[in-house]
């Protein structure tokens, strides 16, 4: 990051950057797992959850790679080692169920994976709120990541409510 754009952040960076890192963590957890999830699907529904799955996965993605470009703007390295990674989630596994044709079981490991990650974005976005323009860059960020979470839940949800229909 810039000198100015550092100089104007007055939060504990070191402490906000291992919290940056830990979401980070989460984001490719979710992309691994959504992505092995859509090829995984099977039986009459699976194109729309896998195109769901599919869609959902690139939004983690970006998550991931815009939670990185902050925690270098912030003077940090984002996690390189994948079992460090692992150890870092807060959401550290989605439980599928064995069975590829189980989609309302599929759906329940995403939608719980979402509830995961929601919890997450909401306790840091309240960690950062009571003096937001201390970093606020930070803010709007988990913000804006929060807001898809809480649509990515919605959309799980939605499927699982048309498959008990
Ligand atoms: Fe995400
Ligand atoms: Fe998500």
């Amino acid at each position: 990051m810039g000198k100015k754009g550092r100089e104007i952040v007055e939060v504990d960076v070191e402490e906000l950057l291992k919290e940056l890192n830990g979401a980070y963590a989460d984001e490719w957890i979710a992309f691994f797992y959504y992505t092995w999830a859509k090829d995984f699907v099977e039986g009459p529904d699976y194109p729309t959850v896998a195109s769901e799955l599919d869609r959902i996965s690139k939004e983690e993605f970006e998550h991931m790679s815009e939670l990185a470009d902050r925690i270098y703007e912030l003077g940090g390295e984002p996690e390189r080692d994948l079992e460090d990674l692992q150890e870092m989630a807060t959401c550290k596994k989605v439980a599928f169920p064995k069975n590829e044709r189980d989609l309302e079981g599929v759906l329940n490991a995403v939608a719980d994976a979402e509830a995961c990650a929601i919890d997450v974005y909401n306790e840091l976005l309240k960690k950062l709120s009571p003096c937001y323009d201390r970093d606020a860059r930070t803010f709007h960020l988990i913000e804006h990541i929060l807001s898809e979470e809480i649509q990515h839940e919605e959309a799980f949800e939605n499927l699982l409510e048309k498959k008990r229909r």
